[in-house]
């Protein structure tokens, strides 16, 4: 079974003074926490065993807020990053949590939300032997991974954060990788700027023949939230959506339960310690026709 590391770590440097005090991957993106996002997609994918890294100063924070997991059908799990020195570090410090499995990695201030993802994600879990990353057409790629592929979907490169990109696809934060990850993660020197780079860990299953390239179709949206303004897109993005269907975007406990982790009793126990709207919705969920 496919496991997950949700990265949820760093400064937070762009946002400050709000993340001064505050973990960026816990700021709301309209009603939830932000770190709701990449802990559904990774539930859509199917993966129950996730490690959350933070900081020493923050990792109380999200033990607080998620707690074992039991509660949404998880087994979660805690480990401290003491200082952000790259994301492919995720591995090299998960290493006895993966424990020789494959093993997705999601940052933890990715959204991402579109029709045909929850297929899409699946199969990339279901993937034994080699990387699955995804990538999405961007207007200037340059702040990002790009990664360049030929006509039938094959990674011909990839750099991280390129002056002049030889293609329009960003990497999105979220990577599926085969049992060989850990080893690959420790070999990797750091780059120029002293990060240990998951665009190497690519790199390395690309020389080797094995990166896969999912290209995240039109309907799909991948949000960033690097600076105050995606924040605010993101929450707005979040909102339009969620009014106009009466549906949640992101909601663990609806994928939980939609997923058979959780019953529809255990659905509502949790709906009954929320007073407000959320609480409303969930149990709106266990009466609601279709969908
Ligand atoms: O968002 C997608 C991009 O994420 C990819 O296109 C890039 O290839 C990848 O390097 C990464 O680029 P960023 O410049 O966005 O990475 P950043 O340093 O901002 O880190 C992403 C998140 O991970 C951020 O919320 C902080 C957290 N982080 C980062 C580092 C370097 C950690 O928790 N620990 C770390 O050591």
């Amino acid at each position: 079974m496919t496991k997950g590391i949700i990265l949820a770590g760093g400064l937070g440097s762009r946002l400050y003074p709000i993340t001064w005090a505050v973990s960026k991957q816990l700021l709301p993106v309209f009603d939830k926490p932000l770190i709701y996002y990449p802990l559904t997609t990774l539930m859509l994918a199917g993966v129950r065993e996730i490690l959350i890294i933070s900081t020493p100063l923050h990792l109380p924070l999200y033990r607080h807020l998620l707690g074992d997991g039991r509660r949404w059908g998880l087994s979660l799990h805690y480990a401290e990053q003491a200082e952000p020195k790259g994301l492919a570090q995720a591995f090299v410090i998960g290493e006895s949590f993966v424990a020789g499995e494959p093993c997705a990695l999601a940052l933890g201030d990715n959204v991402f939300y579109g029709a045909g993802l929850t297929a899409q994600l699946e199969r990339a879990a279901s993937v034994r032997d080699g990387a699955v990353i995804f990538a999405y057409p961007v207007a200037d790629a340059r702040a990002f991974g790009v990664v360049e592929v030929d006509r039938t979907g094959r990674a011909l490169s990839i750099e991280e954060k390129p002056a002049a990109p030889k293609s329009d696809l960003a990497v999105t934060g979220l990577y599926f990788y085969d049992r060989d990850v850990v080893e690959i993660a420790k070999a990797v020197e750091p780059s120029p700027r002293g990060e240990v780079e998951i665009t190497s860990v690519n790199a390395h299953y690309l020389e080797r023949g094995k990166l896969q390239v999912e290209v995240l179709p039109r309907g799909t949206a991948w949000l960033d939230t690097g600076t105050v303004e995606a924040m605010h897109e993101a929450s707005a993005f979040v909102r339009a959506i969620e009014h106009r269907q009466g549906l949640k975007i992101a909601c663990p406990e609806e994928v939980a339960w939609r997923r058979g982790y959780i019953s529809t009793d255990e659905l509502l126990a949790i709906a009954g310690g929320l007073k407000n709207e959320y609480g409303d919705y969930l149990r709106r969920l266990t009466t609601a026709i279709g969908h």
